[in-house]
């Protein structure tokens, strides 16, 4: 028998070398190559091209193409996780046969939300096979206890880190739904090398891929994310699954946010908002509420943010702090918005409405732990930096967005009316916000708040801290 085929796969990018090199010569990373070994030449090379010969088969009806109008449109009607949230995250439900991958940092409550879910599911709609290469089936039923999950739930529990052998009990089983925690604990016989390795989370996303279309069964992969935020077995995993969900948050707050961040069946930015609590995980339904419940009124650098997550409104509040720094050096943190965007901001307020910041350091923060990457915020950073600098505090009651160019214009952003709803049902009765957005009939004006447009930075911060 001929010795097994060795490669060296680059873990960052998935390239392939035939020796160790320090550097992956595709993607420049550094000490990123290991050493991979396939069981057989013959599996190795099927493998290696993507394409197991029969593999497909299970996929395609017959060899040959069929007309545009010839294929049947499936309207298959959306799955209920029977958690509202996550539901509206997947773009309105689970779709049949769909792959999905929900990535996160450990400990952050991937496990328990699919727990809840797959009761739910298991309840509502059919059996789910809930496969755990990290807990035993155990440690599964007390978690599963906890969040009260009833002992004639139709979830079946698999403690099993082979794909082989969960790919079997999926077979045996017929699930309406899988769940597998996590893809980088699983291992594929083909392959020798260690489970969470780029070749092995490889195979077992496509392994996965094969049993959700070729048997209709949908499928949850957990995925780890890396400490730089991406997720661990990289760019491979996301290609292969049809949606990838981004579970975040801070650990030390109570609440979550999962977020859609590929969808092939729905829109991207979606947003689902979580809490945490003793028995599981709670959907918010108010998430502009539990965002702004601890603003203090009358505080200088708070301005709140009208955002847009998806299709979701959310206010959001936006803190900075200015003070004058102690070192050479002044610092610029921005936790929550981009840095470089608070960077370019910084200089805008300098140049174009007169601020002088050289001196000081400025820290600036989404308060609760939300991101926002939208340029809508731009205005409500502005502001926040502004009412620091002043030491004056903005009215309690004013909400702000719009976009802020390099020559201090306001400039109008998408989705105007839906902030301007979300921020008087929230009971604000003022909002700062790009001129070109103001629509002389709407109908915010009529329930007693004032819409300010402005043209420029200046005209904004006259409006705002007066
Ligand atoms: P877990 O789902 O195990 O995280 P992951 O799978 O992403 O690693 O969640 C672990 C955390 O959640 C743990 O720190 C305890 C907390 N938790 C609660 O606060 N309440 C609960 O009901 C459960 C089940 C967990
Ligand atoms: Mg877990």
């Amino acid at each position: 028998m001929k010795p097994p085929k060795v490669v060296f796969v680059c873990q960052e990018c998935g390239a392939q070398a035939p020796k160790w090199m320090g550097r992956c010569a595709d993607c420049g990373a550094w000490n990123s190559l290991v050493e991979e070994r396939a069981a057989s030449p013959d599996l190795a090379a099927g493998a290696a091209a993507g394409a197991g010969t029969n593999r497909y088969a299970q996929f395609a009806t017959s060899g040959t193409s069929k007309l545009y109008a010839e294929v049947e449109t499936s309207n298959a009607a959306r799955l209920s996780s029977g958690i509202g949230e996550f539901d509206r995250v997947l773009g309105g439900g689970i779709v049949p046969g769909s792959l999905i991958l929900l990535g996160g940092e450990p400990g952050i409550g991937k496990s328990t939300l699919l727990l809840q879910a797959a009761a739910h599911f298991a309840r509502d709609i059919g059996p789910v096979l809930y496969a755990s290469g990290e807990e035993s089936e155990h440690q599964i039923k007390s978690r599963g206890d906890r969040l009260g999950v009833g002992p004639e739930t139709p979830l079946y529990l698999l403690a099993e880190t082979c794909i082989e052998r969960i790919l079997e009990e999926i077979a045996r089983l017929k699930p309406a739904l899988v769940i597998i925690d996590s893809v980088q604990t699983v291992f594929s016989i083909k392959f020798q090398s260690a489970p969470g390795s780029i070749g092995q989370v490889r195979e077992a996303a496509t392994q996965f891929l094969f049993a959700a279309k070729g048997q209709n069964i949908p499928t949850i992969l957990v995925g780890h994310v890396t400490k730089d935020g991406a997720l661990a077995g990289p760019k491979v995993l996301e290609h292969v699954v049809d949606t990838v969900l981004s579970f975040e948050g801070e650990r030390h707050h109570s609440h979550r946010v999962v977020r859609a961040v590929k969808n092939r069946f729905g829109a991207v930015s979606e947003l689902g908002v979580f809490e945490m609590t003793g028995t599981g995980l709670r959907a918010v339904a108010n998430p502009s509420m539990l965002f702004l419940s601890e603003r203090a009124a009358g505080t200088p650098g708070s301005a709140v943010l009208c955002c847009v997550e998806g299709s979701r409104p959310i206010l959001v509040e936006v803190q900075a702090l200015v003070s004058t720094s102690t070192y050479g050096n002044a610092r610029r943190m921005a936790i929550g918005v981009d840095q470089s965007r608070l960077s370019l901001l910084l200089a805008v307020l300098e140049k174009r409405a007169g601020l002088s910041l050289a001196g000081d350091d400025v820290y600036v923060n989404i308060a609760g732990g939300m991101t926002v990457e939208e340029p809508a915020a731009d205005l409500s950073v502005v502001a926040a930096v502004a009412s620091s600098v002043r030491n004056r505090a903005l009215a309690h009651k004013t909400a702000v967005f719009g976009e802020v160019g390099l020559s201090g214009e306001i400039r109008g952003i998408p989705q105007a009316p839906l902030r301007i709803r979300e921020a008087v049902q929230m009971g604000f009765n003022r909002i700062v916000m790009p001129f070109a957005n103001v629509e002389p009939d709407s109908a915010a004006q009529n329930d007693g708040c004032e819409l300010v447009g402005v043209r420029t930075v200046g005209e904004a911060l006259d409006n705002l801290i007066a």
